[in-house]
């Protein structure tokens, strides 16, 4: 276990806190503030404490250093909001003008500086720019569970620099994900969904060893269809899916874990919520159609299985469930881990949170987690740089 915010003096301190604030904006406002008020426990912990607050976070993928449309302050905002208390919204993140702006900074204030992302050497995890990042505080609390499996400069550069500790959203992520995997209640069924097969490989492989089923929805079900010699037509497919989806089922043979796939989907002749659709056997996809939900046989397999689970992780939607036409198989999915009550429910990234706050249910699960790629890393059994170079408890 890594020491935690308790664990170390923070009375009347300068505290840099890593904070993942990378939020969806829509026409400059925060539309799903989930992860900020998921920070709010550490943040209102360190103010009680009389430290001076000062978040960082990256926002999107900024290509050549600024980007108006990715400032923090939209966050600045809706963080004030929160805290009711007006955070100190900085224009960049190091530097003189940002030191002196900081000595201002009252026991108790909150600062948030700029995108840590429009400096290139943040993803470099340059030296030189860790060490101005660590000259603005005493010591580093890395809160940003979503942004642990990048080796950067705000999230292991700077860690090195100070003594460095956990925020209590980083301390339950770890709390829950462990508990999920250590010793967990069959059957175990893992649900796995959304475009990329690349990002879900090393996740494919271990639950191979430990589930009883991985259910397939969404865009990845065509690689493994595809490796199955079935005709996807149009249907989005990553070419190293298909090597991928065939040495998961090849794997499969010879493990106790089922691989579910679709037997029926929603076609459309176009990807848009108002193309042609219809629903055919997986076999029967028309040429030029192309495959944007699992169909009803399927959901009703899957629902079946979902509610014979004693353990549940589910990452990614069944398909293009933002287009209300092709939103069943995700929300009859959401709705069966929603009322698993019997099982532990967890679930993580950041389309599937969408769905489940589409359809109010996020609150049902037992674990939403606040990373996408940083979870399933970490189920993976990775070590995350962001969180090894934290102090030991
Ligand atoms: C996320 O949203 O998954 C994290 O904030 C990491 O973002 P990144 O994939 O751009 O590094």
């Amino acid at each position: 276990m890594k020491k935690t915010v308790k664990e170390i003096d923070v009375v009347g301190k300068r505290v840099l806190v890593r904070v993942d604030f990378n939020v969806p904006l829509e026409n400059g406002a925060v539309v799903d503030d989930t992860r900020i008020r998921a920070a709010l426990g550490t943040i209102n912990y360190l103010r009680q404490a009389g430290s001076r607050v000062i978040l960082i976070s990256h926002l999107g993928r900024p290509k050549d250093g600024p980007d108006d449309a990715l400032r923090m302050d939209p966050i600045a905002a809706r963080l004030s909001d929160l805290l009711g208390v007006e955070v100190m919204k900085l224009n960049d993140c190091i530097g003189p003008e940002v030191e002196a702006r900081l000595a201002e900074l009252p026991s108790g204030g909150v600062a948030l500086l700029e995108n840590s992302r429009f400096h290139p050497e943040e993803k470099k995890n340059d030296p030189e720019f860790a060490a101005a990042l660590a000259r603005l505080a005493d010591v580093f609390v890395n809160d940003a569970f979503g942004t642990a499996h990048r080796a950067h400069a705000s999230t292991a550069g700077v860690a090195a620099l100070l003594p460095s500790v956990a925020g209590f959203l980083l301390e339950n992520e770890l709390l829950q994900l462990n508990h999920l995997i250590a010793h967990p209640k069959h059957p175990f069924v893992t649900i796995l969904g959304g475009v990329k097969v690349s990002d879900k490989i090393g996740v494919i492989d271990r639950f191979l060893d430990f589930a009883d089923a991985i259910i397939i929805g969404g865009a990845m079900c065509f690689g493994f269809l595809k490796a199955q010699g079935i005709d996807i037509g149009a249907s989005k497919v990553e070419e190293e899916a298909i090597g991928v989806a065939a040495a998961a089922l090849e794997k499969a043979k010879s493990s106790k874990c089922r691989i579910m796939l679709p037997v029926d989907l929603v076609v459309a002749d176009e990807f848009a919520a108002e193309a042609h659709a219809q629903i055919v056997r997986v076999e029967q996809i028309p040429e030029g159609w192309m495959g944007l939900d699992i169909g009803p046989a399927t959901s009703a397999h899957y629902v079946r299985e979902i509610q014979m689970a004693r353990t549940i992780f589910w990452n990614g939607p069944m398909g293009a469930f933002e287009m209300e036409p092709f939103s069943s198989g995700t929300r009859a999915v959401a709705s069966a881990v929603a009322n698993a009550d019997d099982a532990l429910t967890v679930s993580g990234g950041g389309d599937t949170v969408a769905a489940l706050n589409r359809y109010g249910l996020a609150d049902n699960l037992d674990h939403v987690s606040t990373g996408g790629g940083a979870s399933m890393e970490f189920l993976e059994g990775k070590e995350l740089p962001g969180i090894a170079v934290l102090q030991d408890a």
